[in-house]
């Protein structure tokens, strides 16, 4: 048995789907459910005994401790997070509460379960801590991609808070010798996305007929990895990783904004021609840039590929063209997703062009 934490959000509930798929160990599901985690994410799940959830806080130190003493697991795989850079930029301290301080207590109560095993489980348990590229910073256009030695500079207070919990989860290694592995991805897509990121953002406003809204000039660089390929990359890492090591994940799939938006565009000509708008590229509008918006990342994932073997399948052609099928079909989750709280957030933040 497992532990996952931030299971009902986007990519949490991937892998625990395609952790069920590939495996039998159950699943214990830890997510608070905030705005972005969905038990509708979970629902091929239902009535399988193999996945139990408990809805909660990863900073609930007896909740976690109740937890991990019932069940035993043999590892922790944290995805609980606050991760929407622009709410980071309005409202930081959840950030804090969560990512920061919410990580801390879990390498606590994990530590203090570790510290009872016995010998043997001790050496096999693992603390695995999922994270971000966005702890390195940004890149000018031609310089190398981040390898795991690159210096952590983070400039968003989101990148802040996850390089914070790095290296928090790092420090319990070295001070405790915890068992643990930090993963340092690059920029996912795919179903079940919360539509305030890029991709499920342009593809619902195009297919409603809503400006599409591209920051500064459009021409900001991400490296974008299918979700499946991310999953089954942690789950790689949490198999065959050395304990105390750090894993960079991408998807050798460095393109501009502005490019993937008018992929969607195009793919939605052909896929949605009943658009009210047509070529949907008319909606695309430019608006104020994010404040200290990253030019560029780019992932160099050649450790993980010469050491354990992981590198990902999906072309972002066709990753892309099923995950705007997904959202086109899949309606229903949009509208139970996108509750209140989320039309209030996307009038704040991108009435006025984006100035508010
Ligand atoms: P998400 O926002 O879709 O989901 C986060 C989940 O965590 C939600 O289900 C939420 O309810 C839960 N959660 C939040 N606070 C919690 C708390 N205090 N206790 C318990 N659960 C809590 O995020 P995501 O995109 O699935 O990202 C998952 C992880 O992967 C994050 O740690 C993120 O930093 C990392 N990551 C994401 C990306 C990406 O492109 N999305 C890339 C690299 C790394
Ligand atoms: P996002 O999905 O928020 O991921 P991150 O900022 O963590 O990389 O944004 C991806 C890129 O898309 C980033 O360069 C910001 C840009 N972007 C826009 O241009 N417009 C938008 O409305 C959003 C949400 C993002």
């Amino acid at each position: 048995m497992i532990l996952v934490t931030g299971g009902a959000g986007f990519i949490g509930s991937n892998f625990i789907i395609g952790w069920l798929e590939k495996c039998s160990e159950p699943v214990i599901n830890l997510d608070v459910l905030t705005y972005a985690g969905n038990l509708s994410n979970l629902a091929t799940l239902a009535g399988d005994q193999r996945h139990l959830f408990f809805k909660g806080d990863i900073g609930d130190r007896s909740l976690v401790a109740r937890l991990l003493s019932d069940h035993r697991p043999s590892a922790v795989v944290n995805f609980a997070a606050e991760t929407h850079v622009d709410r980071s930029i309005r409202s930081p301290e959840e950030f804090v509460r969560t990512n920061v301080a919410g990580t801390l207590r879990l390498l606590e109560e994990t530590h203090a379960f570790w510290r009872s095993l016995p010998e043997s489980e001790r050496n096999s348990f693992r603390f695995l801590h999922v994270s971000t590229d966005e702890v390195y910073g940004s890149l000018a256009t031609d310089a190398p991609a981040f390898t795991e030695d690159a210096s952590y500079a983070p400039n968003s207070p989101y990148a802040a808070s996850k390089a914070a919990s790095d290296h928090f989860v790092r420090a319990y290694h070295k001070t405790h010798g915890l068992p643990i592995l930090i993963t340092n991805c690059s920029n996912n897509y795919g179903p079940f996305q919360f539509p305030e990121k890029l991709i499920p953002l342009m593809i619902l406003n195009a297919v409603g007929g809503k400006p599409l809204p591209l920051y500064g000039d459009g021409r900001h660089v991400r490296d974008w990895i299918y979700v499946a390929d991310h999953c089954a990359a942690v789950q790689a890492v949490l198999e065959k990783g050395a304990p105390g090591e750090t894993y960079n994940i991408g998807g050798n799939c460095e393109k501009t904004n502005i490019e993937v938006v008018s992929t969607i565009c195009r793919i939605l000509d052909e896929l949605h021609p009943q658009s009210s708008v047509l070529p949907h590229m008319r909606l695309i509008t430019y608006i104020k840039d994010r404040p200290g918006h990253d030019r560029r990342y780019a992932i160099d994932a050649a450790k993980i590929h010469r050491r354990l073997g992981w590198h990902p399948k999906e072309m972002f052609e066709t990753g892309l063209r099923k995950t705007v099928k997904w959202y086109l079909e899949n309606s229903r989750w949009v509208d139970q997703v996108v509750s209140g709280s989320y039309k209030e957030w996307v009038s704040l933040h991108y009435e006025n062009g984006g100035v508010k």
